[in-house]
């Protein structure tokens, strides 16, 4: 008999994303996941699949220090699961002790994707009660990028620090792009790096949860917090060595030489030594005197990076295709229909389901239970078991399925009324 590998976590698909680690200069997230107090469901199960830097957020976490999580939506189409996968992932954090942010990106929606305002407002509004159905607090912050000054004004700032053929080359943009669409570009860079403003508690570490695809705003948006420093800390060998751009912000340099008068220090034109202190100590003086002169201090963002669910037919998870999809306000029995009509990963008779078992990892349904129905990880790996082993026909397999999507979007929902109501917790206007 053939070797398999038994593997409840695993996927078929999943070596569609070992190259985004490689070519991207993307992290394995397996290897932090023993550090990570009660880590959790597409974390254990490795849809979670990879990050950049997110060693200082599990830091921050561990350590009580402050953190953030941010992360955002274009409103287009029906909020669904895979809305649901990034809204969970900031929920946690909150959780954990982190400043949490939500952006309905309006912006890019209407001049990426011609929503109308209108449109963008009421289908915004439709994702903002799903995030607080699942259980995002009052504490964090939610806003829409069109009515943010913060945000507008940040990105104008950070504008200065990207040209054309950049954003061209990262977003493969034409001569034929139009100006907002390149802007807001820059403004999804603002949602991302507004939360180490002053106003919302200044640097720190932040992560944003995204699916792998938007890895390329998180790679521009981490070099734009690189430029935009005004000063910059570096360990040598025996020492630590801070730049500035230019001299007008030398006197920074000479706020900070007073703080570590005790050290042995060498200021030249551009940089200051410092002799015998630690990393974490000098950055974080500079981090101070960056301000002091007017600069943001940026820490480059973090980001985890999931994989996405299959649709339910097979191929793709489509908006435009409703029956691959199942939408977190649709009708709890329209969506059990359609478990009931997925694509599964069962053999063509009975007896070679027997005989031969199921393929767990070519299944919509084992999917649709690993990353969102079943909690409870015995319980998941029993249902592999069973699988692999013919002792699970996929008909009443199916069922149990519908009948848990069922359960989740009847609850669901009923949040979503309870939600309705406390949206001026959250001070936000529902019309
Ligand atoms: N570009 C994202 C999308 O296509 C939406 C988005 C806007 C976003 N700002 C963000 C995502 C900040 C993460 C962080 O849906
Ligand atoms: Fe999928 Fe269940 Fe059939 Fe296994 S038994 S292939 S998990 S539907």
């Amino acid at each position: 008999m053939q070797e398999t590998k038994l593997d409840p976590w695993g996927s078929s698909r999943i070596e569609d994303y070992d190259k985004l680690y490689s070519a991207f200069g993307i992290s394995h997230f397996n290897p932090l996941l023993k550090r990570i107090p009660s880590p959790m469901r597409y974390m254990r199960r490795n849809i979670i699949f990879g990050h950049r830097d997110y060693e200082g957020v599990l830091d921050a976490i561990l350590g009580q220090k402050k953190f953030a999580v941010m992360s955002g939506f274009m409103p287009s189409g029906e909020v669904h699961l895979g809305h649901k996968m990034v809204m969970e992932e900031i929920i946690w954090h909150q959780e954990r002790g982190g400043s949490a942010h939500f952006a309905v990106a309006d912006m890019e929606a209407h001049s990426v994707r011609g929503v109308s305002w209108k449109d963008c407002k009421k289908i915004g509004d439709d994702y903002i009660l799903s995030l607080i159905a699942l259980g995002f607090k009052p504490s964090g912050r939610i806003y829409f990028q069109s009515k943010d000054s913060d945000v507008k004004d940040l990105a104008f700032e950070l504008g200065s620090e990207v040209n054309f053929s950049e954003m061209s080359a990262i977003y493969g943009l034409t001569n034929e792009a139009h100006v907002s669409h390149m802007l807001s570009a820059v403004v999804q860079s603002a949602d991302i790096l507004a939360p180490q403003l002053e106003k919302f508690g200044g640097p720190k570490p932040v992560v944003i949860p995204v699916g792998a695809d938007q890895d390329p705003h998180i790679r521009l948006t981490r070099d734009i917090a690189s430029r935009a420093r005004k000063l910059t800390v570096n360990s040598r060998e025996d020492h630590i060595r801070i730049d500035v751009k230019t001299k007008d912000d030398i006197d920074a340099m000479k706020d900070i030489e007073r703080k570590f008068k005790k050290n042995k220090t060498g200021l030249h034109e551009l940089h200051l030594d410092i002799y015998g202190a630690k990393y974490e100590e000098v950055a974080e003086v500079a981090d101070k005197a960056e301000i002091k002169i007017g600069g943001y201090a940026f820490t480059p963002p973090s980001s985890l990076y999931h994989r996405f669910m299959s649709g339910l037919t097979g191929g793709k998870m489509s908006s435009s295709v409703p029956e691959s999809y199942i939408a977190l306000t649709e009708p709890p029995n329209d969506a059990a229909a359609k478990v009931r009509k997925a694509k599964t990963g069962g053999r063509a008779t009975a007896a070679e389901q027997r005989n031969l078992g199921g393929v767990p990892e070519e299944c919509v349904v084992y999917e649709l239970m690993l990353f969102h129905l079943i909690e409870d990880d015995d319980k998941i790996e029993d249902i592999y078991k069973e699988c692999k082993g013919g002792k699970r026909t996929c008909d009443s397999c199916k069922g149990y399925a519908a009948n848990l999507v069922f359960q989740f979007l009847k609850k669901h929902q009923d949040d979503r009324e309870n939600a309705k109501r406390r949206l001026k917790e959250y001070g936000i206007k529902y019309e």
